[in-house]
């Protein structure tokens, strides 16, 4: 088959990000990201998101082509955009571009699910072929640990567009505890990468935490309950220590990345020890977690599974990963088939039916 040249668009939260494949392979990948502008408010405002999306974009898709090295989008096969789940009032404005660019030079569009743009992202290739995650083949049946700011989830993928989810967090997302424990303690926002990065100097047996869910026999995940427990913890070691408090910060870090890894790690190694999928990929903005990786890369090795886990860039929010499961669905022949009716669906799973 003809290389196939893909723009992706994902604008589902709080980064406009453009990205320009060849098949699996990453040409160009541009994320302007809004953090400046949501950080005063301590969390994504959807209407800052949406008028900063606007703002954005033109520039950033200009940007994408440029640096793909393609410069006239006359040459794109296909362009795929993030149509849910994510803020509607941001998801609008991707969806809206994409298809007004779709009309106006006659490309095809395909809709993508930015989970299963997450569950993917370890198959990323670089512009010459090599695999980012040290991948060969995938290897099916296989399982995806998604762990991201709005989503905690193990997906079972028998081949690429067939999943179903063995289980997913019944409350708040691993990357969202990451974040509320990091406003309690001041690190600012997001505050997911601060938390670890000051994890590494930390003394993860300083403070007890519980590990949430290890009574229940399924794969479901809980962070209210370890949240609601540092909040207390810190209210109290706060005023325990005054302006001491600050030098347990970096042992606070650890004890809660601990804790929230083992959690992932129950359900995980859990559904593994069942199932016996060939391989496990990672992928969210928590995959970035380099305790995440190496745990839950030791543990599988004891059942002999390899885990893969996304370049960095691919971890976080990006288009790149939108263009590959964009990719794969243009191989299936799945395009938007009336590209003035699409719509944004903000809260689609990684089950529901394709948008075809
Ligand atoms: O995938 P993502 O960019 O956005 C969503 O789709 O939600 O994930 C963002 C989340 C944030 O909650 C952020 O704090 C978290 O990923 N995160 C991390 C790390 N880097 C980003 N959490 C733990 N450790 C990290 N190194
Ligand atoms: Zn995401």
């Amino acid at each position: 088959m003809k290389p196939v040249l893909i723009l992706a668009i994902d604008t589902s939260c709080d980064d406009t990000s453009v990205a320009v494949l060849k098949n699996d392979r990453v040409l160009s990948s541009v994320i302007s990201s809004q953090v400046d502008v949501h950080k005063e408010w301590g969390g994504v405002v959807p209407t800052l998101a949406r008028r900063e999306h606007e703002k954005m974009i033109d520039g950033t898709i200009d940007l994408a082509l440029k640096r793909s090295g393609l410069k006239d989008i006359k040459k794109i096969n296909a362009i795929a955009v993030t149509y849910g789940p994510g803020l509607a009032p941001a998801l609008e404005v991707g969806v809206n571009k994409a298809k007004d660019l779709a009309l106006k030079h006659n490309i095809p569009l395909i809709a993508v699910n930015h989970m299963e743009g997450h569950a993917l992202s370890a198959l990323l290739k670089n512009r010459n072929g090599k695999s980012y995650s040290g991948i060969t083949e995938a290897q099916f049946p296989l399982m995806a640990v998604c762990v991201s700011g709005g989503h905690t989830e193990l997906v079972w993928i028998e081949e690429i567009g067939k999943y179903k989810l063995l289980g997913q967090t019944l409350d708040d997302a691993a990357g969202e505890a990451f974040d509320k424990v990091a406003r309690m303690l001041d690190l600012g926002y997001p505050g997911g990468a601060v938390v670890a990065k000051l994890a590494e100097t930390g003394n993860a047996r300083r403070f007890t935490l519980p590990l949430p869910m290890k009574d229940r026999t399924d794969y479901h995940f809980s962070f209210s309950g370890l949240k609601t427990h540092c909040l207390y913890e810190t209210n109290n070691l706060k005023e325990e220590h005054g302006d001491d408090f600050a030098k347990l910060i970096p042992d606070y870090c650890a004890s809660f990345q601990e804790a929230a890894v083992d959690a992932l790690l129950l359900k995980a190694i859990r559904a593994a020890k069942k199932k016996a999928p060939k391989m496990v990929l990672l992928g969210g903005g928590v995959s970035a977690n380099n305790r995440l990786r190496s745990k839950l890369r030791s543990a599988l090795k004891k059942l002999n599974i390899p885990l893969f886990s996304p370049a960095k860039q691919f971890c976080t929010d990006n288009a790149a990963m939108i263009g590959l499961a964009g990719f794969f669905k243009y191989q299936r022949g799945e395009f938007v088939q009336n590209i003035k009716s699409l719509d944004r669906d903000p809260s689609i799973t990684i089950e529901s039916p394709d948008h075809q």
